[in-house]
């Protein structure tokens, strides 16, 4: 009965991939989780490209080795997960030192209706972040996307402005002082929408007009003056003519902004990128490079910091075979991290997600073989893969040391 328990194996990864990227999605009972976990004995450590065998933990961890080099590592979190999964928490624990949610302070997630906030998932990750000692990022105020269906049908050209600015006014304000950073407008660019200024035609646009970005940002630094104030958007890492364009437009917006003392302090790339862009193409090399730089230093003559926000690599261009998958996503994080840790601008780098159980690619556009994506530094059992070793040998090579509060 072989074919019979690779088709039930089938199943349950389609319904690990399935559950793990919906916003409220269902994790695995714990004993289940526990399983996948527990058959690794010897968790603390792995076995690295060369053969050896090396602690990932503690100063081995990832977030260790990058505190000694100046940046800042962790990951965004998924708050199912963490409350029903102890081994994914311990990992997250061991590694990070800052976190993002990755849906739990979206405004899908804390406002259930226009009167009300559900605060309770989002203050559980600010909970766990401060009893670990880890900083936060907020994610996000203003968006396209995630917006609750109630918002979409009242919101119009004359409550909108209310509406955002209560919003930031509740949920920047409540955790004031508390909070890293927080990406305050999100994917605001999108040149294909034919503006002359590359605004993205979004619900805020078309309601509160530009002026939206400007009035998010200066409510959030009204309720919360310490929090670091971030641009975030994607699409902005390949050598392609459409990045090329995104570059310009997201650095003339951050011009404009600057200009008019629009209190921003920094920008999030998303570095959602790719091992291969097509079949055979086993290089990230080529899709990462000047162009990227050269946006990357002109955010930093205006005086903002960046950071690597939701970094993950998807492995969907490349053949099934796990050990190539791994090699070239390896590669790509190695290529990637260190053409962008060049620049002293770059202060932190977040992946989104830690570990491949809970990534969320797979559940938009997935590989065509079905099989799960393996995107991640720890594979699905939370065993540190090679692209593991390529961050932690990427953050180890950082220039000097220079110390963060
Ligand atoms: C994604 C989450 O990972 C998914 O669980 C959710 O279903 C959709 O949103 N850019 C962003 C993130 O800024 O908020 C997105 O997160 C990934 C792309």
């Amino acid at each position: 009965m072989r074919a019979g328990r690779w088709a039930r194996r089938e199943f349950v990864e389609r319904a690990v991939r399935l559950g793990a990227g919906a916003a409220m999605a269902t994790v695995l009972p714990l004993a289940a989780a526990g399983r996948a976990y527990g058959s690794k004995p010897h968790r603390d450590a792995a076995t690295s490209a060369d053969g050896k065998t090396e602690s990932v933990t503690g100063d081995s961890s990832l977030g260790a080795a990058a505190a000694a080099h100046g940046l800042l590592y962790g990951c965004a979190v998924n708050m199912n997960a963490l409350g029903a999964d102890a081994a994914y928490a311990a990992l997250v624990r061991e590694q990070c030192r800052i976190l993002v949610a990755e849906n739990a302070m979206k405004w899908g997630a804390l406002r259930p209706s226009a009167e009300g906030f559900n605060f309770d998932q989002a203050d559980a990750m600010v909970a766990f972040a401060e009893a670990n000692r880890m900083k936060i990022r907020g994610h996000n105020l203003a968006w396209h996307q995630n917006n609750p269906k109630w918002l979409e049908v009242t919101a119009t050209k004359e409550n909108a402005r209310e509406l955002l600015v209560t919003h930031i006014e509740t949920v920047a304000g409540r955790y004031a002082g508390r909070m890293h950073s927080w990406d305050v407008v999100n994917e605001a660019i999108r040149v294909e929408d034919g503006r002359a200024d590359g605004l993205r035609d979004s619900m805020w646009l078309r309601l509160v007009g530009e002026e939206y970005i400007e009035l998010a940002f200066k409510t959030a630094r009204e309720a919360d003056p310490q929090a670091l104030l971030t641009y975030n958007d994607y699409g902005i890492e390949a050598e392609t003519r459409v990045g090329e364009q995104k570059r310009e437009a997201v650095i003339e917006m951050l011009r404009r902004m600057v200009a008019r003392h629009v209190p921003v302090d920094a920008v999030g790339v998303q570095s959602h990128i790719a091992a291969a862009v097509s079949a055979g193409n086993k290089s990230a090399a080529s899709q990462y490079g000047a162009g990227l730089m050269r946006f990357i230093g002109a955010v930093r003559e205006l005086g903002l910091q960046v950071f690597v926000t939701e970094m993950d690599v998807n492995d969907r261009a490349l053949a099934a075979d796990e050990v190539g998958r791994d090699a070239a996503v390896a590669a790509a994080y190695r290529q990637y991290l260190e053409l962008v840790l060049g620049d002293p601008a770059v202060k932190a780098v977040l992946t989104w997600g830690i570990t491949d159980r809970y990534t969320w690619l797979g559940h938009e556009e997935g590989r065509a073989d079905g099989k799960l994506e393996r995107p991640l530094p720890f594979d699905a059992a939370g065993k540190a893969k090679a692209a593991f070793f390529a961050v932690r040998e990427v953050f180890d090579q950082r220039g000097t040391a220079v110390s963060h509060g």
